[in-house]
């Protein structure tokens, strides 16, 4: 089948590392994966993870009419309520003072008020209005300093006690077997193989 033939997804992020990370994880679909023709300008200012990456979905599939995924996620400290959550990327203006603040913040605390978690909730919008979800976690602790050179925002103080590792310290597969958007993108995949094989009743 020839790529003019396949059903477009078109991916709802500006981050062109998210996208290739996320075209990885769908290869093989019958789908064609590209990116957003144009930046979307969706703010990301609500409250919930499922509503700021529903919204960038739907305004990608009603944009151009087409099946559309985005996510949204963020670090979750038990001890600290959960925060910084939905507001992960809102704290700081660089991953050095997002990680200079978790670190204040947990200043003190012992190894078991130091859990924590990653969340990734994906939206799958069809253009016929539907949407989709799915959601992946992965728990881990946050450390007392910084580790490992790999990864992007939290990832060096994200500690994974069954690698024994921060995330920082894992290479892009290992970390993409065990995250919370590789276990989200996974099953995100699973519905994508449905939606096809449903709309061409196979
Ligand atoms: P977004 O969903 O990519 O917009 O991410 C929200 C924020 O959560 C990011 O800016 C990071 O600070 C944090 N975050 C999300 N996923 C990860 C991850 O895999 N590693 C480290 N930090 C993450």
């Amino acid at each position: 089948m020839g790529s003019r033939d396949k059903k477009k997804l078109i991916i709802a992020t500006d981050n062109i590392g998210k996208f290739r990370e996320i075209a990885k994880i769908l290869e093989g679909l019958p789908l064609e994966i590209v990116p957003l023709p144009s930046p979307l300008n969706v703010e990301e200012k609500e409250e919930s993870y499922w509503d700021n990456a529903s919204r960038k979905a739907v305004e990608a599939a009603l944009r151009w009419g087409e099946m559309a995924l985005a996510d949204d996620s963020g670090l979750e400290v038990e001890s600290l309520g959960g925060f910084p959550g939905v507001r992960s990327k809102r704290v700081g203006e660089t991953d050095e003072e997002r990680i200079r603040i978790i670190l204040r913040m947990l200043e003190g605390r012992k190894w078991e008020e130091r859990k924590a978690l990653f969340r990734c909730v994906i939206a799958i919008a069809m253009p016929e209005g539907r949407l989709e979800r799915a959601e992946g976690i992965v728990r881990g602790y946050i450390t007392y300093e910084p580790r490992g050179k790999g990864g992007f925002g939290y990832d060096p103080i994200f500690f994974i006690p069954a690698k024994g590792k921060t995330m920082a310290e894992l290479s892009v597969e290992e970390k993409n077997e065990i995250s919370h958007r590789g276990i989200a993108l996974r099953k995100a995949r699973e519905i994508l193989g449905k939606e096809v094989r449903t709309s061409w009743k196979i």
